[in-house]
């Protein structure tokens, strides 16, 4: 019954968090695999701790990803009399449009009545153009307002399934599957230890600028993210993970 189940989450959170060495854990019912809803109550859960910590002056960074949209098709107004800036957590990955964060951000502004500033690059870059790029003063900008964030909101990937739907060059590819990635996050690809074994360059937050962001919350639900999970947490600096039942049960079950 709806008790029970209730207790069963705060027991399997209590778990996730000894695991994972982490104070906040949230989890959602249900697998996000199998119903699309369940990444709704994952974005749900997100809005509903944003709340908690939003005060009314801040810039909140936002990824791409299926999870990241769902949470911003559930965003609601934060706080009134607030100003809020959503920004890109880093230049498009080679995603979908829908998928985009620069597509989710504009979302989320208009939703709280916030702002937005999109970062429009492409990515990967070759070392010339990137330095070249954020040295452009609009660029510039706005990648300063991305480090200076004071919440980054993000999804963790499977690494191979990942680098498929970024259209990876198959020689990359192959790499990855060598130096066995399993988890992506923010264009960096870990293996089981948490070890970096590939970086697309792009321009955004970088895995050390983590540490600087008062709030980090991680999003990503799904039997099938409890590896990458479990894999992108060896390494992670995360205020709060928001995930549902099936990755949680899975993740226990990994290294
Ligand atoms: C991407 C993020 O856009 O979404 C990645 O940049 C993340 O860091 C991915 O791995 C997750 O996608 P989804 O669709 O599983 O939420």
């Amino acid at each position: 019954d709806f008790m029970s189940e209730i207790m069963g989450l705060s027991v399997l959170e209590k778990q996730i968090k000894d695991k994972l060495q982490i104070s906040n854990v949230i989890i959602v019912p249900g697998n996000s695999d199998k119903h699309e809803w369940v990444k709704q109550e994952l974005g749900k859960a997100c809005v509903g701790y944003l709340k908690q910590i939003v005060k009314s002056e801040i810039t909140i960074a936002v990824t791409g990803g299926t999870t990241m949209a769902a949470v911003a098709d559930v965003m609601t107004p934060l706080e009134k009399d607030s100003n809020y800036l959503f920004v890109p957590a880093r230049g498009g990955i080679g995603e979908k449009v829908e998928n985009q964060a620069n597509t989710i951000v504009s979302e989320m502004a208009r939703k709280t009545n916030g702002e937005y500033r999109l970062l429009y690059v492409p990515d990967p870059l070759s070392e010339s153009t990137y330095q070249t790029i954020i040295n452009e003063p609009s660029v510039n900008e706005t990648l300063q307002q991305i480090k200076s964030a004071d919440v980054v909101m993000h999804g963790i990937g499977d690494a191979i399934k990942m680098a498929e739907r970024r259209k990876t060059s198959e020689s990359l590819l192959q790499e990855l599957k060598e130096k066995n990635a399993v988890s992506e996050a923010f264009g960096y690809y870990f293996n089981e230890y948490g070890s970096v074994v590939h970086k697309v360059r792009t321009v955004g937050i970088h895995l050390e600028d983590l540490v600087n962001i008062n709030h980090v919350i991680t999003i990503a639900g799904g039997t099938s993210k409890g590896q990458a999970i479990a894999s992108y947490f060896k390494q992670g600096k995360t205020d709060v993970l928001i995930t549902d039942e099936a990755a949680a049960k899975q993740l226990l079950r990994e290294t």
